[in-house]
């Protein structure tokens, strides 16, 4: 029995399996594994894959337990393959954290996180549908509803059953957004909060929703006492879409809302970086050499930097158009500067992630094509995940481009300063989450305005490198103002 127990879907690790059935582990990806792992004790790095099973599991501290899906058929078979999930008791490294993973069969498992978290919540909170051919909700899109009741219902179960009388259960985002009241109805003794790691979307753009599915969403997660969000602006929207809910109260200024004789709180909970420990990992020797390697490729050409999960809110095709308009309008860079654009895999089960990541490669070749030359590679792509190749990035950044379409928060904004060596300049979204923490010392974009980031990132290249090295500076302290731990340790707070 746990007394506070975080529940998501994507946990801290997740197994592959090879032909032989051995199954070797590696860390989880995301923004939210590595908020949580700093404070639950999961590994952090994603490192190398190694082998999953040892005899001496590092001391876990059982006081926290992460409960998550399976993701896949390797993930299953490890779950299975431990008691009733729980991997850390199987003997397998979690690196210190207690975990739970849930066999959950693999269709409703797909409808719940492909059609619905990753197709339909996602687009809506990042407004991302082409509406005269998209959302289009149907039977089919129903079924795979009644797939994303019977996940939230597996996580609302397996919480119910390991919390101690009392309990905190902290649930993480859109994949779980009808745990919260299904946690309640089992246990009305727990103290329960959710989070959104995701922007919240408009009440006109929520609307899109079917109205009952809209009206489940808020219900599930004001079955929380405490909903959190990364930022004001997203807690507003949320409240905003509450008053579409018949009977609800809400109260903009103590940040209430109360419905069917139950008050949640909305609070507001931005998420930065522990500092110390992205240095510690930035100084191994991986990160070194992956420094060397970039700086000989690039030569004394300054940097432009990004790094993202190759998805449709990340605006990546824009970027490299932007890239391109000030390669033709500002022909004095040519041969001057080079674009670094890590672009990893992301969802591809969804053909929309799919053609998007061909897009991607489009664009890139045509830039190649049009401005390479025989000692000038104006733009690399890289899509197989280094993440120490990432770090290493971070500090030979001039620039630092973030251009999302809309983004919870993003943590690309806010690792880059840190790790930066001598200051590098950050060219940022206004619709990222982070722009609320780093608009003042941050070049600051509209998403959609692909000439308005080519000019800003001439402006940024252009930018003294005092003046960078200063901006960067108090980034970094705006960056590493809220660590992980203090995220967590709010919201527990939140709870007495
Ligand atoms: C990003 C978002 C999180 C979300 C995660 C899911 O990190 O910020 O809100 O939970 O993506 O990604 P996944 O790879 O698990 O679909």
């Amino acid at each position: 029995m746990s007394q506070v127990l975080v529940a998501s879907n994507r946990g801290p690790v997740s197994f592959s399996l090879s032909e032989d059935g051995e199954l070797t582990m590696r860390r989880g990806g995301g923004g939210l594994v590595s908020g949580l792992a700093a404070v639950t004790g999961a590994p952090r790095d994603p490192g190398p894959p190694r082998p999953a099973a040892t005899s001496t599991p590092s001391a876990h501290r059982p006081d926290v337990l992460w409960v998550c899906a399976s993701l896949g058929e390797a993930d299953r078979t490890a779950a299975r393959r431990s008691s009733d999930g729980r991997l850390d008791q199987a003997g397998y490294d979690t690196g210190g954290a207690a975990v739970r993973m849930l066999d959950i069969p693999a269709d409703t498992f797909q409808r719940a996180y492909n059609a619905v978290a990753n197709s339909t919540l996602w687009f809506i909170h990042h407004l991302l549908y082409d509406t005269p051919r998209r959302p289009h909700f149907d039977a089919r899109a129903r079924r795979d509803w009644q797939s994303y009741e019977a996940y939230n219902a597996a996580f609302a179960d397996a919480l119910a059953r390991d919390a101690a009388h009392g309990a905190k259960a902290m649930i993480q985002d859109y994949h779980l957004s009808l745990a919260p009241r299904m946690l309640r109805d089992r246990r009305p003794d727990l103290r329960i909060a959710h989070f959104s790691h995701t922007p919240w979307a408009p009440p006109d753009y929520y609307r899109l929703l079917p109205d009952d599915m809209g009206a489940q969403v808020l219900r599930g997660i004001l079955g929380a006492d405490h909903a959190g969000f990364l930022t004001e602006r997203w807690a507003s929207a949320f409240l905003d879409c509450c008053e579409l809910l018949p009977g609800a109260r809400i109260d903009r200024v103590a940040r209430t809302v109360t419905i069917a004789g139950h008050t949640t709180h909305v609070g507001v909970h931005g998420l930065g970086v522990d500092g110390p420990a992205l240095r510690q990992r930035a100084a191994r020797q991986d990160v070194v050499e992956r420094a060397h390697a970039l700086r000989e490729q690039v030569g004394d050409r300054q940097l432009i930097v990004r790094i993202d999960r190759t998805e449709l809110s990340k605006n990546i095709v824009r970027g490299l158009a932007a890239y391109r308009e000030m390669l033709v309008n500002h022909p004095e860079w040519r041969g001057r500067v080079v674009h670094l654009a890590f672009a990893y895999p992301s969802r591809y089960d969804l053909a929309e992630y799919r053609e998007y990541t061909a897009s991607v490669q489009q664009m890139a070749e045509q830039i190649t094509e049009e401005f390479g030359t025989a000692d000038w590679e104006p733009l690399i792509v890289q899509v197989n995940d280094d993440y120490p190749r990432s770090l290493a990035a971070y500090g030979l950044a001039d620039v630092l481009l973030v251009n999302p379409i809309r983004d919870g928060m993003n943590l690309v904004a806010k690792e880059g300063p840190v790790l930066s060596e001598q200051g590098c300049a950050l060219v940022l979204s206004r619709e990222a989450g982070a722009a609320s923490e780093l608009s003042g010392d941050a070049l600051m974009v509209n998403p959609y305005d692909v000439s308005q980031t080519a000019e800003t990132l001439h402006q940024a290249l252009l930018m003294p490198r005092a003046e960078r090295a200063e901006r960067c500076a108090r980034l970094t302290a705006a960056a590493t103002a809220l660590p992980p731990q203090r995220w967590f340790a709010d919201q527990l707070a939140a709870l007495d």
